[in-house]
């Protein structure tokens, strides 16, 4: 009879098992649940030549990411990421990165944020009243534009117009840092993306050069413009890290929040009538949505079921054992936050959209253990989660103040991709429950429409 697999090597049943579940729902991240349930939260995954960790429970992230950072490196060179942000904060390890991090962290402050957002919610409000109703729409593309608008305004001090004119790059970038087969064949060419990227390139790096011209306003393109020893090379680096990373992440929360509204219609009515008693039909702000305790764990619940960022990239630096399993140096590490949260030892009925479990204080999910994570954690926590907190907040109570979203099939199941996309996409129907309102461009102004 065989012997039983060492520590961290899922044996054969389950590896078996994996392949059914990665067969049936073609999604890699469900099929490592039976992997860890067989091997434990640290284990490997080996596919031909490649064989990477996973850490797969809250302890080893912990280790990972806070105690133990300085053993792992998060630029991997070779990968599509780090070939297009260079030496953007989000894939340099050290001074580098402490000093892009510093220089940017007062643009996400509250402070500086709040300040702005009557201008979000002025972006916020153009989109939900360009929704036809009874129309059927796809809230991850809808998302991902009305996110990057907020974003160039709101970090960088730019138009909507430039925003239709980045589209399609940064979508090309998107699909180029995807996980795809250059996993397995670094060395491959990539011809298809060459020219979105080079046209990505050549737009940031117009926009740096006009900001240089005239660096006075008070956002964090003119800050780097400002900057004597910044040349156009880091601040490209620092701008395409923040674009890829700022708009994506938040747009695909926000479309899994509506689909998951939309299928849940106890947990939209909720939500809706706590607006309605806090806000009535006043527009959302910074203050107001502090007191939605239900929309917040709706949001919260949304992202443990289908975390943007579903796994963290690592290499070890240095031989390291995780959960008593040994890692040599080099190999790749693979922090599987859609697994943690999913981990149903931590987690009553992992699987189910249950947001009251983030209502009561003393909740399941609280205490001192990584087992939420949407964020990251430690010296690398989302340095935009305050901005992707409260547009997405705001943006969700305008949202059940003026429309209801209903299902429209097929149900989306999550997919790999640079973040975790709905698949084949967030298609609701909208139907108005308030009349749609007109805004003066950059004021925030609005004027009601009236009746005919
Ligand atoms: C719901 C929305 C978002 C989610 C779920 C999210 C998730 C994450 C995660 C998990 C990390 C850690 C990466 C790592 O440890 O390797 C991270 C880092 C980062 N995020 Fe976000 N993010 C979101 C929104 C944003 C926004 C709005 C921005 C900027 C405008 C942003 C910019 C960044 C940057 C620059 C880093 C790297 C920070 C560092 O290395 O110090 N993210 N994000």
């Amino acid at each position: 009879m065989a012997g039983k697999p060492p520590r961290g090597y899922p044996g054969a049943r389950a590896q078996w098992r994996a392949l059914q579940t990665l067969i049936r729902d073609r999604f890699l991240l469900e099929a490592l649940s039976p992997l860890r349930e067989d091997a434990g939260d640290v284990f490997f995954l080996s596919f031909l030549w490649m064989r990477v960790a996973v850490v797969a429970g809250p302890e080893a992230a912990r280790a990972v990411l806070v105690t133990h950072r300085h053993l792992f490196s998060s630029r991997l060179a070779a990968d599509p990421v780090a070939r297009l942000m260079r030496g953007g904060m989000l894939v340099v390890d050290g001074e580098d990165h402490d000093r892009a991090r510093r220089f940017a962290e007062p643009f996400f402050r509250p402070a500086y944020l709040e300040a702005r957002a009557a201008r979000m919610q002025a972006h916020i409000d153009r989109w939900i009243d360009a929704w036809p109703d009874g129309g059927v729409v796809e809230m991850a593309m809808a998302m991902r534009r009305m996110a990057l608008e907020i974003l160039l305004e709101v970090i960088f001090g730019l138009p909507p117009r430039v925003a239709e004119s980045m589209a399609e790059p940064l979508e090309a970038a998107r699909a180029y840092i995807a996980p795809g087969l250059w996993l397995l064949f670094p060395r491959l060419p990539r011809p298809g993306y060459r020219r979105s990227l080079e046209r990505l390139d050549a737009q940031v790096r117009a926009l740096i050069r006009q900001r240089r011209e005239d660096p006075h306003s008070d956002d964090l393109l003119s800050a780097w413009a400002r900057m004597p020893d910044m040349s156009e090379e880091d601040i490209r680096d620092q701008m395409i890290t923040l674009l890829i990373a700022g708009h994506d992440t938040v747009a695909m929360w926000l479309a899994w929040t509506i689909a998951l509204l939309a299928r849940h219609p106890d947990v939209q009515d909720r939500a809706r009538a706590e607006v309605q008693e806090h806000l009535g039909d006043r527009a959302p702000d910074p203050e107001s949505i502090r007191s939605l305790a239900f929309l917040r764990a709706v949001g919260t619940e949304s992202m443990r079921l289908f975390p943007p960022i579903p796994v963290l990239n690592r290499r070890a630096l240095a031989p390291v054992t995780l959960d008593g399993v040994s890692i040599p140096a080099g190999t790749r590490v693979l922090v599987a936050i859609y697994t943690i949260h999913r981990h149903p030892k931590l987690w009553k009925d992992p699987d189910r959209f249950q947001p009251e479990r983030f209502l009561s204080s003393s909740s399941e999910w609280e205490g001192t253990s990584l087992r939420y994570l949407p964020f990251g954690a430690g010296p690398r926590f989302c340095i935009g989660a305050p901005l992707a907190k409260l547009e997405g907040f705001m943006a969700l109570a305008r949202m059940l103040q003026r429309v209801a979203f209903e299902p429209v099939p097929p149900a989306p199941r999550p997919r790999l991709r640079a973040t975790l996309d709905p698949w084949p996409g967030a298609w609701v129907r909208v139907r108005r429950i308030a009349p749609a309102r007109f805004y003066v461009p950059w004021t925030g102004h609005e004027l009601r429409r009236r009746n005919p």
